[in-house]
């Protein structure tokens, strides 16, 4: 049992409510008001979001401990600041990770994590060819850490699918898709290729990212990138597979090998967002529209869940630049507005 337990979410908080609760600080920085004196600006969060906060009051003291990924407990009051909620501290403490329940703090999908993993190899169990079947087998059947990672990652810092195994549920939505394009468009895609493109084409975000408490980028994800991370991926994994007496019908073919590189470089669609090759085949093409659809219909459906203006509208989503229209589902436990 934690000492420090959560009974206070940064989504429940409204305007002057006192404030108590264990946060994860997801960000921290000192900056100067304008008399020159010295205050930190935090980011706190939990499972349920984030939320600004100040330490107006000896801030210089905390420098080096209230840092990113540090447990705090938290007291003081929260207001609401240009329309936005922010906590003013009025008394911080550093906890220890055994003094608080880890899970409280970290976003996570609806989905659970095995469920989404054997939908995913129930999609590797479905594929023919015998190359491709056999290199999304030594990825997700053969490699224990691999697994481990997909389960766990986010599929990006923030914007979409942005909670622990939002990578996997992207990646089993978009499987799901492609395997029904590759029936609708039938004789003209390769099922297997296409599904190999939703698989891989962002595996890299595994070793991309760090996703132990908050998210951040890696070494590695910020000199590389999640693109050619993955190019590389399968590069290791084909050398291995070649490597295997038997495993595999004669060596790994080298158009095959090129077009699954490719569908992870192309899947970013244009030089400017970072792909290296625009899509040259039908399959590329499909896995970065598909790509593209999935995360903003998850970001757009998360964004309108999560309004909490009265009434049928949002507020504005800068992302977008409009407000979205609140269907049904997203009025669910809402009041009706006076009109
Ligand atoms: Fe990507
Ligand atoms: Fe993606």
């Amino acid at each position: 049992m934690s000492s420090f337990a959560k009974s206070q979410f940064v989504k429940d908080l409204k305007d002057k409510d006192n404030v108590g609760s264990p946060f994860l600080v997801k960000f921290s920085a000192v900056a100067t008001d304008k008399n020159g004196k010295p205050y930190m600006n935090v980011v706190l969060m939990d499972r349920t979001g984030e939320v600004e906060a100040r330490i107006w009051e000896d801030a210089n003291k905390y420098v080096g401990q209230v840092v990113r990924d540090a447990f705090v407990y938290v007291e003081g009051r929260s207001q609401s600041y240009q329309g936005r909620k922010q906590i003013v501290i009025s008394k911080i403490q550093i906890l220890r990770e055994d003094q608080v329940d880890p899970k409280q703090f970290v976003a996570e999908g609806t989905l659970d994590a095995e469920d989404l993993y054997s939908q995913l190899l129930g999609f590797v169990d479905s594929m023919k060819d015998p190359y491709y079947k056999a290199l999304a087998e030594i990825v997700f059947k053969d490699d224990a850490d691999i697994a481990d990672r997909v389960k766990r990652a986010p599929a990006a810092k923030s914007v979409h699918h942005a909670y622990k195994t939002g990578l996997l549920e992207h990646v089993v939505s978009i499987s799901g898709i492609l395997a029904n394009l590759s029936d609708h468009y039938g004789k003209y895609l390769d099922r297997d290729l296409l599904l190999l493109g939703g698989f891989f084409h962002d595996i890299g975000k595994i070793w991309e990212l760090t996703y132990d408490r908050t998210v951040d980028y890696t070494t590695e994800g910020k000199l590389i990138g999640h693109l050619v991370m993955g190019v590389e991926m399968v590069e290791k994994k084909i050398n291995l597979l070649d490597a295997q007496p038997g495993r595999l019908p004669a060596p790994f073919p080298e158009e095959k090998r090129l077009l699954v590189k490719h569908l992870i470089l192309a899947h970013h669609g244009l030089l400017e967002y970072g792909s290296p090759k625009r899509p040259k085949c039908l399959e590329a093409l499909i896995v970065h529209y598909i790509d593209d659809l999935d995360s903003k219909v998850n970001a757009i459906k998360n964004f309108i869940e999560q309004d909490q203006n009265p009434g049928r509208w949002t507020g504005l989503n800068k992302m977008y630049e409009r407000f979205f229209f609140k269907p049904d589902w997203a009025m669910e436990g809402q009041k009706t507005p006076q009109e």
